[in-house]
């Protein structure tokens, strides 16, 4: 965490390139007006349209856990927090699965879990934690991906567990299970 930053937009999206190639959000009603790779989050409300994508952050979650090459990373710039409650929580994955019995992590070892954009577990619209709607241009273009439930680092190899409230697990002697209960069982 960086406290005191003062970036343009510009400044920021060149600092996340230093890690590697942004992948544009497929909400991109809240693409930033100038620099698609920036999505804007936010509960603000203007002329009853929301000024961003209200629903980020309202459930732990794996970003891009739906895209067949999810996200390595994410970067938060944040312009306007409250005073108290607006913390960004992180869990950590690693520790999760490190922390989990032999036999379990046996039991997940070969799962595999469906993810899909949004929280699969609440589709009421007017609810915190429903995710926005897509329209069906954004529909046709994501499909079900499927992940193993613990996912191995591409560079070190350590295991970690890919939770997601938007994901399903299947296969393998899981089914209809959310995957974040199948990997914490
Ligand atoms: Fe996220």
């Amino acid at each position: 965490m960086f406290r005191g930053q003062k970036l343009t937009a510009r400044e920021f999206l060149g600092f996340a390139r230093r890690f590697g190639p942004p992948e544009p959000h497929v909400v991109d009603q809240f693409h930033h007006p100038e620099y698609a790779d920036i999505l804007i989050l936010s509960d603000v409300v203007r002329d009853g349209k929301p000024a961003g994508l209200a629903d980020a952050g309202t459930y732990f979650h794996t970003d891009y856990s739906y895209l067949e090459m999810p996200a390595r990373a994410t970067m938060l710039y944040s312009i306007q927090v409250p005073r108290v409650g607006g913390d960004t929580l992180f869990a950590n994955q690693y520790a999760a699965y490190d922390g989990l019995p032999d036999s379990l992590k046996k039991k997940i070892e070969n799962l595999v879990a469906l993810h899909h954009y949004g929280n699969r577990d609440d589709l009421e619209e007017t609810s915190r934690t429903a995710a926005s709607l897509l329209t069906e241009e954004q529909k046709r273009r994501l499909q079900w991906v499927r992940h193993p439930v613990a996912r191995r680092h591409p560079v070190t190899g350590a295991r970690r567990s890919m939770p997601s409230r938007a994901a399903r697990s299947a296969s393998r002697g899981c089914p209809k299970t959310r995957q974040s209960t199948c990997s914490t069982r």
